[in-house]
């Protein structure tokens, strides 16, 4: 991965399905002086998405993909980013899987956030399965995505404590409150010099 000096940021896209409170989380971050990162896309997978309105209020540039027609939508997006000189992918969110050639196109560029400590509780229903197995301990994980479910490159992870008094709502609400804080120490450890 580049590392940058100075202040010249990097254009970044993001692609989220739902809330997009990890893509408003980064884009407040991309406006911070120190931010190595600019936010020039945003993709959503579904017209409904909460994250649209925030992002409505915004000069950002955003479309709208269904992934019913998978290839041709990627061949559209592939399109929009190399157009727009997109560097890297962040998903936050997406609830779409990516094609192998998609993923090799930006090869090591696409990063995820996943609510759980990989390699454990990859795929969905993360919490409902970590509480279901009274786990003590659960987390998040910024990876870089390859062609396997969540088992790409681990960046960074961050521990949270379950307590008895947990449930699959207050651990959620846990949990995206360290994604906040993680997902941006990401970016900084890829795409700056220490
Ligand atoms: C986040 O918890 C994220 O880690 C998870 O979805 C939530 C999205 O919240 N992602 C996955 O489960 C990916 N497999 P947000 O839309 O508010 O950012």
């Amino acid at each position: 991965m580049v590392k940058l000096t100075g202040t010249k940021k990097i254009k970044i896209a993001i692609f989220i399905s739902g809330n997009g409170s990890n893509m408003k989380n980064l884009i407040r971050f991309s406006k911070k002086k120190n931010s190595p990162i600019k936010v020039d896309f945003v993709l959503s997978s579904n017209k409904k998405a909460g994250g649209l309105k925030y992002l409505k209020k915004t000069k950002i540039y955003f479309q709208i993909f269904d992934f019913r027609q998978k290839s041709k939508d990627e061949k559209k997006i592939l399109k929009i980013l190399k157009k727009r000189e997109i560097f890297l992918i962040c998903l936050g969110g997406f609830m779409k899987i990516l094609s192998g050639s998609f993923i090799d196109r930006f090869n090591g560029k696409i990063l995820n956030i996943h609510p759980s400590l990989l390699p454990k509780y990859k795929g969905l229903n993360t919490h409902e399965r970590v509480i279901l197995n009274k786990e003590k301990y659960s987390g998040c994980t910024v990876h870089i995505v390859n062609s396997k479910l969540d088992a790409g490159k681990i960046i960074l992870q961050k521990k949270v404590k379950i307590t008895k008094k947990d449930n699959v709502k207050s651990l959620s609400k846990k949990i995206l409150k360290q994604e906040h804080l993680l997902y941006p120490k990401a970016l900084k450890k890829l795409l700056t010099k220490p």
